[in-house]
């Protein structure tokens, strides 16, 4: 594909998590890999791939801008960040540099209710932060490693005694953004109305319920959580538990980008009563048995969005943001 096949701005993002890797051609076609950025913090987790969705029965000529996405996987091409390790504000400087104002991420979680049974959606509306981010000590921008091979990027952590640097707003910079709403609202209620309006979009078997709201909560990991924490957590109310949530919905929002997450439960984390291999409560294992289910359903989901997004009336989502020119100059991503 010549480059000039690719719409300049990208306005529109997936975030793949454990599970979600890549999007299969067809439906997608691979337009571009961009090798991962330099940007001020660092490398993002990976290449960052331009597709063009095609509907499979296209009778009109789709919208290129609205058909072509482009997708980052979160933990790397070959799973290689751990979530305490994801260079999450390389990953949203990446895409702001692509002109991406709308992003919708994916991420396997563990249900804290009966009722969210692995291989469910959950459309997320709120999240708790339970991640460990600990100020740096005043640091300089190291120099920019080797530029990265395709296959094998390097792993690198920019700031080897920092846990999840969570702000761009930092270093005589002060900028404070309201987190009420973490999920962009039309953008919900978009992912939604593509997973409600289509019956049978989630395979089974099992059958697969769309849960329309519910409270993730993010820990810091890498280990799941004891009993006493999935109780704790439990008894909150909280619907599901995952360890990438933060700090990527708040940077999200401090870069005016519209972002939502579809949480895709794999396990029953460790509250449940003889749950699991001896009752050792939730596993990789566990997690891998639902993983390529849930993968497969997610590509099914972002084919049915994007073709949302093409029939227009949804300049709002694609267009949405939030706090121009506050926190967006003040975090210099342009
Ligand atoms: N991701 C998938 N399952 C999880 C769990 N039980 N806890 C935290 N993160 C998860």
């Amino acid at each position: 594909h010549p480059a000039n096949s690719i719409p300049d701005p990208v306005p529109i993002a997936i975030v793949g998590g454990t599970g979600l890797s890549s999007l299969p051609s067809p439906p997608f076609t691979p337009l571009a890999l961009l090798p991962p950025p330099q940007t001020p913090w660092g490398l993002p987790s990976s290449p960052i791939a331009i597709l063009s969705y095609t509907p499979p029965s296209s009778t009109s000529t789709p919208d290129p801008k609205a058909t072509t996405i482009a997708f980052l996987a979160r933990h790397g091409l070959h799973h290689q960040y751990a979530p305490h390790e994801i260079p999450n504000r390389a990953n949203v400087a990446a895409l702001k540099r692509l002109g991406v104002t709308c992003v919708v991420g994916f991420s396997a979680v563990g249900s804290l209710k009966e009722e969210v049974k692995p291989r469910d959606f959950v459309v997320v509306d709120q999240v708790l932060d339970w991640t460990k981010g600990v100020s740096p000590p005043t640091f300089s921008i190291p120099p920019p490693p080797p530029p990265p091979s395709l296959n094998q990027p390097p792993k690198t952590n920019p700031f080897p005694f920092q846990v999840r640097p969570w702000t761009f707003f930092e270093s005589g910079t002060v900028g404070h953004i309201p987190m009420a709403h973490p999920f962009d609202p039309p953008l919900r209620a978009l992912l939604l109305h593509t997973l409600t309006t289509t019956p049978g979009l989630l395979l089974g078997p099992p059958t697969t319920t769309t849960h329309p709201s519910g409270t993730v909560i993010c820990i810091e990991g890498p280990q799941f959580s004891t009993r006493a924490e999935s109780l704790l957590f439990r008894s909150l109310g909280l619907s599901c538990i995952n360890m990438s949530a933060f700090p990527e919905a708040k940077l999200f929002r401090e870069a005016e980008i519209a972002f939502a997450l579809v949480c895709m439960s794999t396990d029953y984390d460790s509250w449940r009563e003889g749950e699991g291999e001896e009752g050792e409560g939730v596993s990789v294992e566990m997690v891998m048995g639902h993983m390529g289910a849930n993968g497969e359903n997610a590509k099914r989901v972002v084919a049915r969005l994007v073709e949302e997004l093409s029939r227009g009336g949804n300049e709002e989502v694609v267009r949405a943001e939030r706090w121009r020119g506050t926190a967006r100059a003040a975090a210099g991503i342009t």
